[in-house]
Formats: C-alpha cells, sequence, structure tokens
C-alpha cells in the first residue's frame, strides 16, 4: 500500500491527532468562556484568498498546526460576544457525534446502509410532531439539509396534492398556480417557489403588521383579488418566527383560513418551531398542530452542527408524494411507501448522519435540555432588550421581543434621522473589522437597523451591555472623523 494511504487510515495517527484536537478544543473553548481573544479576525476576502492561493502546496503538515490555524482564521461562536446570526452554537458532544458519523458515515438514502441512524429519524421527527400537538403516530418525515431545503421539499408536496393532475410528470398545463406568501417570510421560500417552475408570480405576498406578522385579516381579499387574476392559490406560507424581526405569524387564523378554502398550510418553524420544546413559550405557535407540513432547524437553537432540518407532515402519507421515481437498484417496490428508505422522499439519495448529531444530545441529556435552552435565550433577549429600551441613544425596532432576536439602532441626540441609517451601518463595519463582537444588519420597514440573535447560552446581560458601550463609542469616533 501507498505510504501515504498507509498514514491516511492509521489509527494510531487518527488516536495521536485526534486527542490533539481535542485538546486544543477544549482549551480554546475555556478561554472563549472566559471572554479571551477575539470574536473573528476581520480580513478582506480577497486578500484572504491571494494569501491561502500562496499556501496551497499540499502534505507534510502537522495535524495540530493545521487545526490550529483553522482555528485562528474562523469565527468563534462560542465566544459569549458572538450575538450575530441564527447560527446556533454546537454543544460540543453534539460535534462528537458528528465525528462518530463523519467517520462511519454510511449514507442515510436507505436503511439497509442507514440502519439505526434511518430510525432514529423516523423516531425523532414524530417526536417533534408530538410536541407541535400533532398524531405522532399519523405524522412522519425526515431529516434535510437545511431549511432552505426543508421549505422547498415541504413545498413540492404541497404542490403536489393541491395542483390537479400529476405536477411531477406533466407540470401545470399552462396554469399559473401559487402560494400566499408573507412579506417577511425569508427569502429561501421565494427561492423555492421559482425553483418549481411557478415564476414571480407564484408568490403572491401579503402585507405584514408594524411587527412583521402576516396581515391574516387580509387573506379573503388577496385570495379573491388572486383569483380574479387567473392565479390559482394552492397554499399558505407561515413564518414561525420571522428571519428579521422575530416574530410569530397567527397560525391559527391563518390555519383557519386555509380550512375554508382548502388550502395547503406550510409553516417555516426554521428557527422558532424550537419553542415547541417550552412549556413558557410553546403558545407562540398555538396552531402549528393543525400545519400540512412544518420545517424546523436543529441546527440554530437546539445546538447541533449545521444542517439538520426536520421536515415534519401531519399526515405521513403525503411524505411519499413529493417524488415518484423509479430507482430499482436500490429497492424493490418503487411504488411502495417503505418509511425506511429515505431517500424516496428527500432530495439527497447519499445523506450525512444527521440523526445521530440530535440524537445524541436527546439521549445524553434528554429533551429538556432544548427546552431549557429557548427558555434561557428567549429570556437574555429579554432582559438585553430592556437594557436598549432604558438607553435614551438607542431604538429597538420591536416595543418588545417574541423570540431572541433584537433589532436596534444607535439614535444619538444630534444625528439627523436621515443620517442614522448610515451610521449604524458605519459603526457596524467597524465593530466586525475590530472583531471583539459579532452582529449583523437588516433593513425593516426601509430603515437600517442592528440585529443581534442571543443565540449562544453563555453571552450575558452584562455581555450585551458592554456591546452597546463599545457601538456608543464608535459612534462617536465615526461622527469626529466626518
Ligand atoms: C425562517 C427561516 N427559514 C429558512 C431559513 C433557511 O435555513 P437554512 O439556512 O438552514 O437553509 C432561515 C435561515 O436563517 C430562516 O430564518
Amino acid at each position: 500500500m501507498h505510504p501515504l494511504l498507509q498514514r491516511a487510515y492509521d489509527p494510531e495517527y487518527f488516536r495521536e491527532s485526534g486527542y490533539q484536537l481535542i485538546d486544543l478544543l477544549a482549551e480554546a473553548l475555556a478561554a472563549w468562556q472566559r471572554r479571551e481573544g477575539a470574536v473573528t479576525h476581520y480580513e478582506p476576502a480577497e486578500d484572504a484568498l491571494a494569501r491561502w492561493q500562496q499556501a496551497m502546496e499540499g502534505g507534510g503538515r502537522d495535524p495540530l498546526d493545521f487545526f490550529r490555524q483553522y482555528l485562528d482564521e474562523t469565527i468563534r461562536l462560542h465566544h459569549p460576544h458572538y450575538i450575530g446570526h441564527q447560527t446556533g452554537v454546537v454543544a460540543p458532544v453534539a460535534a462528537l457525534a458528528e465525528l462518530a458519523g463523519a467517520l462511519l458515515d454510511p449514507g442515510m438514502g436507505v436503511y439497509e446502509q442507514g440502519n439505526v441512524g434511518v430510525v432514529w429519524e423516523r423516531l425523532l421527527v414524530r417526536a417533534l410532531a408530538e410536541r407541535f400537538g400533532m398524531d405522532g403516530a399519523r405524522a412522519d418525515g425526515f431529516l434535510t439539509s437545511g431549511g432552505t431545503l426543508g421549505n422547498l421539499t415541504a413545498l413540492l408536496c404541497a404542490r403536489q396534492r393541491q395542483v390537479p393532475g400529476d405536477a411531477w410528470m406533466h407540470g401545470y398545463g399552462g396554469r399559473q398556480y401559487a402560494f400566499l406568501v408573507s412579506e417577511e417570510a425569508h427569502y429561501s421560500l421565494a427561492k423555492a417557489i421559482q425553483s418549481m417552475g411557478m415564476g414571480a408570480r407564484g408568490v403572491v405576498p401579503v402585507p405584514t403588521d408594524a411587527r412583521g406578522r402576516m396581515r391574516a385579516d387580509l387573506l379573503e381579499g388577496i385570495l379573491a383579488k388572486a383569483r380574479a387574476e387567473g392565479i390559482e392559490v394552492i397554499g399558505v406560507v407561515a413564518s414561525a418566527c420571522t428571519t428579521a424581526l422575530g416574530t410569530y405569524d397567527p397560525l391559527e387564523a391563518i390555519a383557519d383560513f386555509c380550512a375554508r378554502h382548502g388550502l395547503w398550510l406550510h409553516v417555516d418553524g426554521a428557527h422558532g418551531a424550537a419553542v415547541a420544546f417550552s412549556e413558557r413559550y410553546r403558545h407562540l405557535v398555538r396552531g402549528i398542530e393543525r400545519a400540512d407540513s412544518v420545517i424546523m432547524d436543529f441546527h440554530k437553537m437546539l445546538m447541533t452542527p449545521t444542517l439538520v432540518t426536520a421536515v415534519v407532515f401531519r399526515r405521513g402519507e403525503d411524505s411519499f408524494r413529493t417524488f415518484v421515481q423509479k430507482a430499482s437498484y436500490l429497492w424493490t417496490e418503487d411504488e411502495t411507501a417503505e418509511w425506511y428508505n429515505l431517500a424516496k422522499r428527500t432530495f439527497e439519495l447519499t445523506k450525512p448522519s444527521l440523526s445521530v448529531r440530535v440524537m445524541a444530545l436527546w439521549r445524553l441529556f434528554g429533551p429538556e435540555l432544548f427546552g431549557a435552552n429557548v427558555e434561557h435565550l428567549f429570556d437574555l433577549a429579554r432582559r438585553c432588550h430592556a437594557l436598549l429600551q432604558a438607553a435614551s441613544d438607542f431604538e429597538t425596532a420591536l416595543p418588545e421581543p417574541e423570540a431572541n432576536i433584537l433589532c436596534y439602532r444607535l439614535c444619538p441626540a444630534g444625528v439627523p434621522a436621515d443620517r442614522l441609517d448610515a451610521l449604524n451601518q458605519a459603526v457596524r463595519q467597524r465593530l466586525v473589522e475590530e472583531g471583539d463582537f459579532f452582529i449583523v444588519q437588516t433593513r425593516v420597514q426601509g430603515r437600517l437597523w442592528l440585529r443581534s440573535t442571543l443565540i449562544n447560552p453563555m453571552t450575558t446581560e452584562a455581555d450585551f451591555a458592554r456591546l452597546m458601550d463599545r457601538l456608543r463609542k464608535m459612534a462617536a469616533e465615526v461622527r469626529a472623523a466626518g
């Protein structure tokens, strides 16, 4: 055997470099929890590309050096000053589960290779459905690689059920079908609908209220208008919660509307459906039990590595409608609903071992861990919001948050309203370049807001207060620089 191959598969090389890596990561985690070091080392993309282009000759590297460099150059979501996107902060043991899954790497497409991982998917999805208030024995679904793909898979299924004839086989026959989608819905929904060949008119926008929640009271009028224009509406997409503001659409009212008109209800719960694990916050998704399909990302608030999205169908049999394909080398009964041959229902054929990441947390800590994290983060967001409200030089987009997402901005005395967007944008850019904190920005109601998802359970109010001070100082610097 080639000596390189020998080394690549040598269990002792794996053991030695593995122990070194775990030590390195454990020390880094501890240092970040002590708030040591920066969150990120900002470097313009072109510079990083040029630097790495020079360093591409492979081979002969020490594993520890390699991993140390990767660590140095990668943003630290575990640092309590990471208060940016909704990207989950991975529970370290879930990363170990991923390591096991990645090493064994069976592929989850068919049961004879996926084995226990396939069984876990079904059990996890049904347990989640029960937490939504659905009948766990009737519900079914699977895990897939991300909310974007989950939304597309669910909407394809909706199309197959709602469009007369067989859209999978014969397309739309020249007719214009559409979903009603809130103006604040995640852009992956428009991406899905347009990828399904329904065109831009396939997305009929529904206005939102001042908090970014779908105006359920407008649905009847919008449906009537769409029909008058020759558009056949097949479903409604609700958000639980929205990405920018973190607010929940009124699911019960939307479910009533769907029931009245025989429309499919899809709930994009990528971020916020995780409240189903919390006694205190579950009320935010009241009505979700009536959805035809729901997606939820474990890799946001539920602490698993990306990407692990549950796609849940209230009537499990629906999940078999999406793709009707023949692959006789993989399964024996082409048209039967073999729940254990997952690739019949997912986009992926070879799929990573997603379930082991969730099941590890479930078995080691119990699902109470998920509820504890949701409650901790939601409570923390409320306390940080109170700090913003108490400060006269900050304003918030919402009177109070619904989830763990805050949109806020500096409004120092003496700065004209039409200069605030530019000021906040410049301040955020400086902050990210400095690397001590990481936050993001968004546009809501035509204005630019700083945006923080309280996603790291190690973050405290004191961290957030320090962030506010840092933003104030930077605003003064930006203003002084003219
Ligand atoms: C509401 C919502 N839906 C869908 C997505 C897309 O999920 P993913 O990034 O896992 O593809 C996001 C991502 O932030 C989201 O917030």
